[in-house]
């Protein structure tokens, strides 16, 4: 893939000079005086977010020392305010310049509050859907300094871009049988092997609640299993990974059908899945020492005579009976299978995700998933690299008491809780098929509603790249 990352390419990149109220004034004196009168008639000013582009300075052209006013045909420069010292920095508010910034080559003049960051958000501020409608095409490079890890951040670029596409391919389009092909699509490029249990031999295999979620849709349910190690293969010391990602192609609600507006953004309920295949595709790029293994359920909560229904009861892969207590509570149905084969295995982290329930999104907002785990320095680890990558996330309870809520009079599980706690009990209910202490469940939105810098509209990748850094520091 052609990166926007690239060094010293070329000797006229155009500067962009971050600037605070307080810097301000340095770099006016960097720019010089008729530049400087050029910002303060154009109205700049220093603060968060405002940017502006400069003209070529005088003097260049071989009459303008005699004519005194003649302008470089190029950009000179660009000024981008930064956050000043008593407001709260976003490190990816340089990736508004993604919006304004006419195609060429850019360097950064002077550091903003994080380089590798705002790079980062600028080239993820670029990105556009364009499946179904072309967009104007920009070439905009970045040349970084040398020791920023270009080639890495390439690779996340990538991986979010991946994640992006699917999630925003609408669900005729990217129904279980597509998103296979994506899986064997990604596992193709880094010789990662894959298999899929589709329809009918979901109940050979032993995999009923994907079969019960699924059955009803036009195509078929299935089970993606991709495995992969780097290329001192055969060395089975490396720790392994399992991620788990929801693949719900589309979420009617099934019986318990969604209302409108609840059904109108359905397509993206298979964020977890998405979310798994960026982050696997990260790991393997990068060559990280772990035994990796992705499970994707991936179904469409259809409704049809053949549906599931509130009340059937269905023994699960780890032979727990679960009670169906709404139909619309498929995506831990459908994990609960796919977590209790990950864990047959016995691997080192498990990690689920999952655009699991409303009730996370009430609790935490839009932009910042919840994950649950008992292993508290697993917790602090992966906070620790969420705020280091800019990609925050939030640690709720699996808070034993309110697995009461879960209580079935007929089978050992009903799969909702009440109407209150409903991340908790969600989690509360898978945690009940996976054994393994290193297990993380993360309940994310996998979308942006509104732009923000570095994030535009529609499909986003949350949480993958704070899990990559953290494994990277573990296993790099
Ligand atoms: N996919 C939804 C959850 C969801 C909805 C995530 C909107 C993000 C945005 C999930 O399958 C669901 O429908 N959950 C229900 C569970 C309830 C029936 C216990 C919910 O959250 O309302
Ligand atoms: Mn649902
Ligand atoms: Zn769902």
């Amino acid at each position: 893939m052609d990166s926007i990352f690239v060094t010293r390419a070329a000797a006229d990149a155009v500067p962009i000079s971050f600037v605070t109220a307080a810097s301000y004034a340095e770099v006016r004196k960097v720019l010089g005086a008729e530049i400087a009168a050029f910002a303060d008639a154009a109205g700049f000013e220093p603060k968060a977010g405002r940017y502006l582009l400069l003209p070529g300075k005088t003097g260049k052209s071989a009459h303008g020392a005699v004519l005194g006013a003649v302008l470089d045909a190029a950009l000179g420069g660009v000024l981008f305010g930064l956050e000043a010292a008593d407001e709260t920095p976003d490190p990816f508010l340089p990736g508004r310049l993604a919006q304004h910034l006419p195609d060429g080559t850019y360097r950064f003049a002077n550091e903003p509050h994080d380089a590798r960051l705002a790079a980062l958000a600028i080239a993820l501020g670029l990105y556009r859907f364009t499946r179904y409608r072309k967009a104007e095409a920009r070439a905009i490079k970045l040349d970084l300094r040398q020791s920023l890890d270009r080639d890495d951040l390439a690779r996340i670029v990538e991986a979010v871009t991946l994640a992006r596409d699917l999630i925003n391919t609408p669900a005729n389009d990217m129904g279980p049988a597509q998103l296979e092909q994506a899986a064997r699509k990604l596992a193709a490029r880094h010789s990662a092997t894959v298999g899929a249990i589709v329809g009918e031999e979901l109940l050979e295999k032993n995999l009923p609640l994907i079969h019960a979620v699924g059955r009803a849709a036009a195509v078929a349910p299935r089970l993606i299993d991709m495995t992969w190690s780097p290329e001192s293969r055969g060395d089975a010391k490396h720790p392994r990974v399992t991620l788990v990602g929801k693949g719900v192609c589309f979420d009617t609600g099934g019986l318990d059908i969604k209302p409108d507006t609840g059904m109108l953004n359905m397509k993206k309920d298979m964020g977890g899945a998405a979310t798994a295949l960026a982050l696997a595709s990260m790991i393997m790029a990068r060559g990280l020492k772990v035994q990796l293994r992705v499970l994707i359920p991936a179904v469409e909560n259809s409704i049809a005579a053949a549906s599931f229904r509130p009340r059937d009861i269905y023994t699960s892969r780890k032979g727990i009976s679960v009670e169906i207590g709404n139909t619309d509570a498929e995506g831990r149905l459908v994990l609960a299978d796919a977590l209790a084969l990950a864990d047959e295995d016995k691997p080192d982290l498990i990690v689920d995700f999952a655009t699991l329930t409303g009730a996370a999104r009430v609790a935490l907002g839009p932009d910042l998933p919840a994950f649950f785990t008992d292993d508290d320095a697993l917790a602090g680890e992966l906070m620790r690299h969420g705020t280091a990558e800019n990609d925050p996330l939030w640690r709720l309870p699996l808070w034993r008491p309110y697995e009461a809520m879960l209580e079935s009079k007929v089978a050992d599980i009903n799969n909702v809780g009440g109407s209150q706690g409903g991340a908790i009990t969600a989690a509360l209910f898978m945690r009940r098929f996976v054994a393994a202490k290193s297990w993380l469940h993360l309940d994310l939105f996998a979308w942006t509603a509104t732009a923000k810098a570095g994030r535009p509209e529609g499909g986003e990748l949350q949480a993958a790249r704070a899990l990559y850094a953290m494994l990277a520091a573990r296993y790099g």
